[in-house]
């Protein structure tokens, strides 16, 4: 009898190790064709990242500039001013883009260089910069893919409450339809917000970025708002540009519950609901995701008769952007939350220099949550990337490191789309090392190295890995 249970139970597990193996995909051994060729490859940057020209050719001041200029906001005081200086270097960086085959280049437009106070008064030496770029883009082969907000507010508007204010709705419409208008004939892949749940959380509700707000009614007033605009850029984009591929982005990570305990998961729940579903399920037509954080109710407090209609729109795609996985427990502490996520040095795994846990798995459970709703048609991962220490020997940096990172998380990228998720694109972040927020230039991203001295780029080996692997066959 014992016999007997014991071989059943070796059996299963038999039968269970080879399902997994079978499902894994060896990192080892991948290779990017095996994405099939319609998958869409590119690279993602920023304005405020790496422009600079902070001031130039009449651009206005944003939240960023205001931000970083002010002492105590940044790692070693540092700014975007000059950045890696992209406003004047941009021919070289998307030729570099274009060597490593690359076909699809993700910029942001800075508001500013448009309107320098936000609205009214146009700029037609920051509208003409943007021209200068999509045809860059154009003329070198590769596709031009915008992002509307990407975080850099104008100051002007912040000063009148900026995502707090009702009226960023018609602020965010005005720039959307002024982009669409000018830029929409060259231009059909659209995204319209950088993740939403980054600006509106950290900028909003902890005062860690820009503008430097914080507190609960701050949060769940821009919260509203951008999801309103959110949809409603959508629908200008929509009616604007023919043929448009309209989506926005979303950062997103797994939640589990530490040591897999029971009684974290409301915990799990809650994080959940404020870091991945938060932004996306409105648009949806699912409304707040009150079911797993019932204190989001309080939004209502905000809302006016036919919101719930105005949060609905359909996007083509989601761009979703991970970066590490979340694991939450319990906690009396923040009062209301009750929940806490453990930090990855206290879990002992491998990390980033920013102390990101690199975990490759978290790619593709992320897809596979998000695959689940119904109305997402297609998913695309508009960022991901590490940050390594690198150093430049003798012209070239070898960061075999990131190249392992790149295989695994791709690796995971790829079971998930084997398995029916409609995930159809991928871009590293970022093209060349850039400004990263509230931790300045530290923290290194790019497939391109950049001297902070001198501003010469250098191809970094992971860039002439994906060359090899995207190489028109
Ligand atoms: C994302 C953000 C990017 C970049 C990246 C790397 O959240 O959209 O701008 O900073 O993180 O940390």
């Amino acid at each position: 009898m014992r016999i007997s249970a014991n071989f059943s139970i070796l059996l299963l597990s038999g039968l269970f190790s080879f399902a997994t193996a079978q499902a894994t995909i060896n990192a080892d051994t991948l290779h990017l064709s095996s994405f099939g060729e319609d998958f869409k490859w590119g690279t993602a940057c920023a304005a405020y990242q790496i422009e600079g020209a902070w001031n130039s050719d009449g651009k206005g001041v944003s939240i960023w500039d205001e931000f970083t200029h002010t002492k105590g906001n940044i790692h070693a005081n540092e700014n975007g001013d000059v950045a890696v200086d992209f406003y004047h270097r941009y021919k070289e960086d998307i030729r570099l883009h274009k060597e490593m085959n690359f076909d699809v280049f993700r910029f942001s437009i800075s508001w500013t260089r448009i309107f320098p106070d936000g609205v009214g008064q146009i700029n037609p030496a920051g509208v003409q910069f943007y021209h200068g770029v999509i045809d860059e883009c154009i003329a070198q082969g590769v596709e031009p893919w915008i992002t509307l907000y990407h975080w850099d507010l104008p100051q002007n508007l912040q000063e009148q409450g900026g995502w707090t204010n009702r009226e960023i709705i018609d602020w965010f419409s005005a720039y959307t339809q002024f982009c669409a208008n000018e830029y929409g004939d060259k231009v059909k892949n659209w995204m319209v917000m950088n993740e939403p749940a980054g600006f509106v959380g950290l900028g909003y509700m902890m005062g860690y970025h820009a503008p430097g707000e914080k507190g609960i009614s701050n949060f769940l007033k821009a919260t509203h708002y951008t999801c309103l605009a959110m949809a409603e850029s959508g629908r200008i984009l929509r009616s604007t540009v023919n043929n448009a591929n309209i989506g926005s982005t979303f950062s997103c990570s797994p939640v589990e519950s530490y040591k897999g305990k029971s009684k974290n998961s409301r915990a799990v729940a809650k994080l959940d609901a404020l870091l991945n579903r938060l932004f996306i399920e409105p648009s949806l037509g699912l409304g707040y995701p009150y079911d797993g954080f019932s204190a989001l109710r309080k939004i209502e407090k905000h809302m006016e008769e036919g919101d719930a209609e105005k949060l609905k729109f359909e996007f083509d795609f989601i761009g979703v952007q991970n970066y590490f996985r979340v694991v939450a427990k319990r906690h009396l502490w923040p009062p209301v939350l009750w929940a806490k996520q453990i930090d990855s040095k206290k879990r002992s795994v491998p990390v980033n220099e920013m102390g990101f846990e690199i975990y490759p798995e978290g790619i593709y459970q992320i897809l596979k949550q998000l695959g689940e709703y119904e109305g997402v048609r297609e998913i695309i991962v508009t960022e991901n990337g590490v940050c390594v220490k690198d150093s430049l020997e003798n012209g070239r940096v070898h960061d075999q490191s990131r190249i392992d990172f790149f295989k695994a998380y791709l690796s995971n990228v790829l079971r998930a789309k084997n398995e029916g998720v409609p995930v159809n694109g991928y871009f590293v972040w970022s093209l060349t090392d850039n400004f990263e927020w509230s931790e300045g230039f530290e923290p290194r991203f790019g497939l391109v190295y950049v001297d902070y001295e001198t501003l010469e780029r250098a191809v970094k080996d992971s860039g002439f890995w994906f060359a090899k692997e995207l190489a028109p066959r």
